[in-house]
């Protein structure tokens, strides 16, 4: 039986060739509509943004069957494929057979066939990837990842999974979850009345990882090209659309590589995915095009963007990225208007401060209007790990900056020099003993090296168009919520 199911996706897709032959297909109805004569039903397996019409007449299928089928129920339907006369498909079922695997009672489903708003559907997580909207999103996810291994493949790089219970801050910025199997009520005491974790599970401190660069570089410095990809928990309290306390990160590191090589390698391999999504995916991107055009017609005229999604997807596969130091940048915000009126939340007045992502945002989308690559930072805002520049002053870090997204990128060239590493180490309190490994690698073989971190995440908010963190992953992880 198995073998005669087709997914949707393959009937839309032989469409007249496929007329006349016998099939099974099996989904959830989006909608049902119809009279005493004849039904028809939307039906959707989440192969294809697309549904197949199934066609339902009561001389065929019984009428008890008829009256429980709603939308959200789960149907194996079996006749033969025939050319439609309606509009909007090629080809559609007329039902031979249909059998009612899963019911949904209408008083009860949460998805209608209506427009449900996206923090209506942010709530009901479980039941949201039935909807068009994120079916586009999950499969482009998967599009995604897929594309992303296989950039790397093609390029010689090995994927190295890195720890996530880790004892080490890769970004020094202690915003890390804690993993223990001590008793929260009566964890063991040392002399000094602090709890030991000498006694834990793993006879020290340990947390999840907020990035796995650190390891990665290891690798690095003998396997030449690397990366990770995987899921890193950030406890920074930031409620925004762009935040995620759980996120996937891709972390490539590439030995001999400086800061020049390294934005060449983000611009190449942020155009391949998004000209993979445009190749490959051109149902879904069309589908999540029009929502963001219907979405638009709803905002005020300033706030809407000059490009549309497929527009704005199209315009980065074919412009260069523009570079310019962070000194450049500081002095273009210093005599933006938004500065001068006043209009930035955090106005700029000198150089050394960090950017927040209105700044990144002028940059990108009112100034140079396209994708930017900001380098050397100055050392004090950037993490231990940077190479420090011969100004002293700077570190050879970069972020790349996209539209309606700010920061997609963090990344730089390393401190390969042990000496420097040391002293810059000491400046910030990190603790040489529990980075003896690390080190290690810049006393044994050292070399020049150079990698950058990109949030899964927002690159896929890029490639959807969707404004909300929380919209592209599965089930989000944010500050209060853990549902699911
Ligand atoms: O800039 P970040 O903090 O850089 C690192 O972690 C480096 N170790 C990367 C490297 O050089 N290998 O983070 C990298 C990217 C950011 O540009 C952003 O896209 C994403 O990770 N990111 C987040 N995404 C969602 N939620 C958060 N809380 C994020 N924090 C960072
Ligand atoms: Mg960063």
């Amino acid at each position: 039986m198995q073998n005669l199911r087709w997914k949707i996706k393959q009937v839309l897709k032989e469409g007249e060739a496929a007329v006349g032959k016998s099939v099974v297909v099996k989904g959830w109805v989006r909608t049902k509509r119809g009279s005493k004569n004849v039904n028809f039903i939307a039906l959707n397996d989440g192969s294809t943004v697309r549904n197949l019409q199934i066609v339902a007449a009561p001389e065929q299928i019984n009428e008890d069957i008829l009256r429980r089928i709603n939308t959200g129920a789960c149907l194996a339907v079996t006749g033969t494929l025939a050319a439609s006369q309606g509009q909007g498909q090629v080809v559609e079922l007329p039902a031979e057979r249909i059998e009612i695997l899963g019911e949904a009672d209408s008083e009860e489903y949460p998805l209608q066939p209506k427009k449900h708003s996206l923090e209506f559907l942010r709530e009901i997580a479980h039941l949201r990837p039935r909807t068009a909207t994120f079916g586009a999103v999950f499969r482009l996810s998967h599009a995604m990842t897929f594309a992303i291994h296989h950039f790397f493949h093609e390029r010689g790089f090995f994927n190295l999974h890195s720890p996530i219970i880790t004892g080490s801050d890769a970004e020094g910025a202690g915003e890390m979850f804690r993993v223990t199997t001590l008793d929260p009520k009566n964890p063991p005491l040392n002399e000094k009345g602090e709890v030991d974790y000498g006694q834990d599970f793993f006879g020290k401190e340990t947390n999840l990882t907020v990035s796995g660069q650190l390891e990665a570089e290891l690798g690095a410095l003998a396997l030449s090209d690397v990366y990770t990809f995987g899921p890193t928990f950030r406890a920074e309290n930031s409620n925004t659309s762009r935040h995620l306390a759980e996120f996937w990160m891709v972390e490539p590191e590439m030995a001999f590589y400086d800061l020049d090589d390294n934005m060449t390698l983000a611009q190449e391999f942020v155009q391949y995915l998004v000209r993979f999504a445009l190749n490959n995916y051109a149902d879904d991107l069309a589908f999540l095009n029009q929502r963001q055009l219907d979405e638009e017609k709803n905002k005020k005229k300033e706030e809407r963007s000059d490009m549309s999604l497929l527009e704005r997807l199209q315009f980065v596969v074919d412009n260069d990225f523009e570079r310019i130091t962070y000194t450049k940048a500081i002095e273009i915000l210093r005599n933006s208007k938004p500065n001068k009126k006043k209009k930035f939340q955090f106005l700029i007045n000198e150089w050394g401060v960090d950017l927040q992502s209105e700044h990144e945002r002028f940059l990108v989308e009112k100034h140079f209007k396209k994708p930017v690559i900001l380098y050397n930072y100055p050392k004090q805002i950037k993490a231990f790990y940077m190479r420090q520049n011969d100004d002293d002053k700077t570190v050879a870090a970069m972020d790349v900056l996209f539209p309606g997204i700010g920061e997609i990128i963090g990344g730089s060239q390393r401190e390969e020099r042990l000496g420097k590493l040391q002293q810059r180490m000491a400046e910030m309190n990190i603790p040489e003993k529990e980075m003896w490994w690390y080190l290690e690698t810049r006393k044994f073989g050292t070399a020049p090296h150079s990698g950058f971190g990109i949030g899964f995440e927002r690159l896929i908010m890029f490639i959807t168009g969707m404004q909300n963190i929380r919209d592209v992953i599965p089930f989000p992880r944010t500050p209060q919520n853990a549902e699911f």
